[in-house]
């Protein structure tokens, strides 16, 4: 059996979820992991029998013993490193978000397109069983048109620290580390209809909440509070050129009685609510019927997602499979996000033209 060689870039947090997948998978094996945290990466290749261990990216990119790459690092590496594996040859994985800008996007989407190799934005979400049972009815016709689409993200206790509060290391705070999931997601669902404006707010009110006690929340590998430039809040409404709108909004920190994520779309024929619990509203013979789909899971979990998404990837190297999200899509992310960013601090609805 062909068996798919991997290196992974960067050894934190997410990396565990990656090599869990990879790990588990028949037609894997881990050859390479790198980070300048090298001890972290040590760490990592021991628990995970990964021969050879690099401090830097480019290291393990000359070993060409490597066919495809997950890039784990933070979010202001994600371009470069991309382009990087992609003119080594390698596949790439790359987590969410893309990259930091429009124009950054733009440079991996052209790497993309010379190289021909795979490339996946690590939208994990689509890959989501609920995800998958959802687009089953929206393929099918069931929802008829999706018009609305409405996802909360607010986390009351949750700015992670570290780089992800450092806005030159992460390209901005809730808005592009957990909006861009929920976002995606609803754009996915709704068919990707192109966009047509974004009318955005930030807000910087509350800080990191760093001096909360008693109760405990997700922090970066690397957690430091003493550093926060990112904002605590952001809210957006998001047009497309079928009419289509999207709203949003996302928090690290917010007072608010609980953290809550939901996330709903709405068609001419049906509707679905697809967190906290997958449910599709319908009608049929002049009754409203709430539909509740029999499955092990009914939300979104993370270790099976992230199995699905990296099988997905798998198959792709293989060359089996088309990736379900493609470099196209990032850069569309990167409009929509950048354009919320733009639209906040300018203080206007920001429209974007056929050329972009
Ligand atoms: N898909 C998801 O649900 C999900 C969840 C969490 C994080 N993420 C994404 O994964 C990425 C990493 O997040 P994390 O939570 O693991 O962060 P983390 O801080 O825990 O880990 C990042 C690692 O990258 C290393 N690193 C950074 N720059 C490097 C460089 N230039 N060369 C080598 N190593 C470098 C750091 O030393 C660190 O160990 C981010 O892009 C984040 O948005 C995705």
């Amino acid at each position: 059996m062909k068996k798919v060689k991997i290196g992974v870039i960067g050894a934190g947090s997410i990396s565990s979820m990656h090599l869990d997948a990879y790990a588990s998978h028949p037609e894997v094996e881990l050859v390479a992991i790198c980070d300048m945290n090298r001890t972290r990466a040590e760490e990592q290749a021991a628990k995970y029998g990964i021969p050879n261990v690099y401090s830097q990216a480019s290291e393990l990119l000359a070993n060409s013993e490597v066919d495809a790459v997950s890039i784990c690092t933070w979010n202001n590496t994600h371009a470069e490193f991309s382009i990087a594996a992609l003119e080594a040859g390698k596949h790439v994985l790359c987590e969410k978000p893309l990259c930091q800008t429009v124009e950054q996007a733009l440079e991996v989407e052209a790497a993309v397109k010379r190289s021909g190799r795979v490339f996946q934005v690590g939208f994990v979400r689509r890959y989501g069983e609920t995800t998958r049972i959802l687009r089953k009815f929206i393929d099918a016709g069931d929802l008829g048109d999706i018009y609305y689409a409405k996802a909360s993200y607010l986390r009351r206790l949750g700015n992670p620290g570290g780089w992800f509060a450092d806005k030159e290391r992460s390209g901005g705070g809730p808005l592009i580390d957990i909006g861009v999931h929920v976002i995606d997601l609803c754009w996915y669902l709704m068919g990707r209809p192109k966009v047509r404006s974004v009318l955005g707010s930030t807000y910087y009110k509350l800080g990191n909440r760093s001096n909360v006690k008693h109760l405990s929340f997700y922090q970066a590998a690397d957690y430091d509070a003493s550093k926060n430039d990112v904002e605590d809040m952001a809210n957006a409404l998001i047009r497309f050129e079928n009419g289509a709108t999207l709203m949003v909004d996302v928090s690290f920190t917010l007072h608010a009685i609980k953290n809550d994520t939901t996330i709903s779309i709405y068609g001419t024929k049906g509707g679905a609510q697809v967190e906290p619990e997958l449910q599709i509203a319908t009608e049929k013979h002049d009754v409203m019927l709430n539909l509740l789909p029999q499955a092990d899971r009914l939300s979104f979990d993370f270790a099976s997602g992230f199995r699905s998404e990296i099988a997905h990837f798998v198959s792709c190297c293989l060359g089996r499979a088309e990736t379900l999200s493609p470099v196209e899509d990032g850069v569309e992310m990167m409009k929509i996000l950048c354009g919320i960013y733009e639209s906040a601090a300018a203080g206007k609805e920001i429209r974007f033209d056929d050329n972009l």
